[in-house]
């Protein structure tokens, strides 16, 4: 039996295959259940135990030869394969399928840059917060509905800290840290408690600007978002103020664009009115500089803050907001070439 395996060791070692139905033919003969190793197996039940030793070891050195060969002769026709021709390695890898930038980013990008150019710098505070710089230090009465359970999210119930509501609270945190002049931008991701359907959701994206100087005018602030509108939407883009109210401003006012899709004469986009709403903005109240520590004697500021779903939605018309954050591939293969 010793010379049996020893003989067929020498075989194995001597074997070749052209195609992988030869090697397949081999595995079979050898290592397959009806193949010669397992053929020795059965006999060696049968030999004399003082023989086992010996006989078990060498049918074993058998058995990892064949596997060797058959291995690397499997291994040796795939390389032939390749260098043969049918893969060519020469061939680019081009078209790599890219991902594309989300459209909030892309949004975000562009009015950060827009700002940029205007002498703004990014500013960025916590998306957990607490009351004072989300209400208290931006003039909110305590008894403001803003702060109500409907509106707020509070972490673990404790009533102090909470999701920012809007990102005005970083420009409480600016002031703390730094004196005027102050010019800062401040993209962020803010939180509400609403029901999530198409034109609401539990949270969303706003863009904060805050300027505060020496002699700083509603006339510099209006200037300066006419001319963003007009980077944003086009150079034919033209302006509204309206009256309003913030606790944070006074005066306040919110801004209208004409309408992007028909230029103002009156459509489905802007209902018939010709105007879009698209930021809230004025001059930041005296109280609120003075709780965060600057003289309202001697400096002035503006203030704005607008939601980048809402420009988003006005230069891309998405219908449903809840598409911003469902991360269905189709949607964000339509901003591909807006990167
Ligand atoms: N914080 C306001 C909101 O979430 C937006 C806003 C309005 C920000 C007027 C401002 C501002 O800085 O001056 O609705």
């Amino acid at each position: 039996m010793i010379e049996r395996i020893q003989k067929l060791i020498e075989e194995v070692n001597a074997l070749h295959a052209q195609n992988a139905e030869e090697v397949e033919a081999l595995r079979i003969k050898y290592l397959s259940k009806k193949g010669e190793v397992n053929a020795l197996m059965n006999d060696f039940r049968t030999v004399p135990a003082e023989m086992k030793k010996e006989l078990g070891m060498r049918i074993n050195e058998l058995k990892a030869c064949a596997l060797e060969k058959i291995n690397s002769l499997r291994d040796a026709l795939q390389v032939a394969e390749v260098a043969g021709g049918d893969i060519d390695l020469t061939r680019t890898p081009y078209p790599v399928r890219l991902g594309t930038r989300h459209p909030l980013t892309l949004v975000k990008n562009e009015i950060v840059d827009i700002f940029s150019r205007l002498g703004f710098t990014l500013a960025e505070g916590p998306e957990v917060e607490d009351d004072w710089h989300v209400y208290s230090s931006m003039n909110f009465a305590d008894d403001h509905p803003a702060r109500d359970m409907q509106d707020t999210f509070f972490v673990e119930a404790h009533p102090d800290i909470i999701l920012r509501s809007h990102t005005s609270s970083v420009q409480a945190r600016t002031m703390e840290r730094q004196q005027p002049p102050i010019r800062v931008i401040c993209p962020g991701r803010v939180y509400r408690n609403e029901a999530i359907s198409a034109r609401a959701h539990c949270f969303f994206h706003q863009v904060e600007g805050l300027y505060i100087d020496k002699n700083v005018s509603f006339a510099d602030l209006k200037q300066v978002l006419l001319l963003f509108a007009q980077e944003m939407f086009g150079t034919d883009t033209k302006i509204r103020l309206r009256p309003s109210y913030f606790p944070f401003t006074e005066p306040s006012a919110e801004m209208d664009v004409s309408c992007t899709i028909c230029g103002g004469k009156g459509c489905s986009m802007c209902k018939g009115a010709g105007w879009l709403e698209i930021l809230g903005c004025g001059m930041v109240d005296p109280a609120v500089l003075e709780a965060n520590g600057i003289d309202s004697t001697q400096y002035t500021g503006y203030a704005f803050g607008m939601g980048i779903e809402r420009i988003a939605n006005l230069k891309y018309q998405v219908k449903d907001l809840r598409l911003f954050s469902e991360n269905d591939v189709r949607f964000l293969d339509e901003f591909q070439s807006a990167n």
